[in-house]
């Protein structure tokens, strides 16, 4: 009936451009992006500081619009939607990453993982049950109780990847989301962010490192605000985590996407 998943485009962006005024002067953060990225794999964004890395996040996070162009999204264009619209579709279909966690320190893991569900509407017991499962999923099904202070930098990043997976989301953005960690922990965090991008879902990375892009199967380079290079590459391997076995990243439950409908008999 529909083509198959593996070929989706989820992130659709035409001659996108992004201004800020700041008073008389005019800073042009995008001069003209087109880009496409299909559903699934990992994808990492490079360029120097100020080329507009984050600004194309933040426009395909939906946290910000652009000032002309077009954005689709699912095959659907965004730029028409209220406020209180976008922010439901981030709510279902985006999960997002930071480099410094963003968890809230005096609340455990599991609450923390629980906060997207609440703010969904989601009743408590539910809420509950779908944070243990995606806290198992990226290998914390025994911290759940642990408040960040008590844990590693890595398990940090890693309740925070359960936080951004609890809502299933189709689309993962994650801005160096390896900053602050030591290049064992980055190994594990891009372990399971290529095996979230393996499973279907699409994972978009903004790095410095060019260690850390090595594990993405395309790379994205900024510069200016416009794309400079664009490339498929044989991604790096990275080492499967002990802690988090294959098994235990498969999704837990077929959660229902009513108005983001992937087409018929697609994987997610
Ligand atoms: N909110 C803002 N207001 C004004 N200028 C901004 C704003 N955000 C970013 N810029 C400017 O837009 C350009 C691109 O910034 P950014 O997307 O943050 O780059 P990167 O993430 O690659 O470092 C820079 O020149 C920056 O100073
Ligand atoms: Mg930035």
């Amino acid at each position: 009936m529909s083509a198959p998943a593996a070929t989706e485009t989820l992130v659709r962006l035409t001659g996108v451009t992004k201004v800020y005024r700041m008073g008389d002067v005019e800073v042009q953060a995008l001069r003209g992006v087109s880009l496409a990225i299909a559903q699934g794999g990992l994808t990492a964004i490079m360029g120097a500081s100020g080329s507009g890395k984050s600004t194309l996040m933040n426009i395909v996070g939906c946290l910000d619009r652009p000032s002309a162009g077009r954005y689709e999204l699912a095959g659907r264009d965004i730029s028409g939607l209220s406020r209180a619209a976008l922010a439901e579709l981030r709510n279902r279909t985006l999960g997002f990453v930071f480099q410094s966690f963003n968890l809230l320190a005096r609340t455990s893991a599991i609450e923390n993982v629980e906060l997207p569900l609440l703010y969904a509407g989601v009743p408590g017991r539910e809420r509950r049950r779908r944070a243990v499962a995606a806290l198992g999923r990226v290998g914390l099904a025994d911290r759940l109780r642990h408040h960040p202070a008590q844990l590693s930098g890595g398990q940090q990043q890693r309740v925070a990847l359960a936080r951004a997976l609890v809502m299933e989301p189709r689309l993962i953005l994650a801005d160096e989301p390896t900053g602050n960690l030591d290049s064992t922990t980055s190994a594990e965090v891009m372990a399971l962010l290529q095996q979230l991008g393996d499973g279907g879902i699409t994972v978009v990375l903004v790095t410095h490192e060019s260690d850390i892009a090595a594990y993405a199967e395309r790379v994205i380079v900024m510069r200016d605000g416009c794309v400079q290079s664009d490339h498929a590459q044989q991604p790096l391997r990275a080492p499967e985590p002990a802690a988090a076995a294959p098994a235990m990243l498969a999704p837990t439950t077929a959660v229902e996407r009513p108005a983001l409908a992937a087409p018929t008999g697609a994987a997610r």
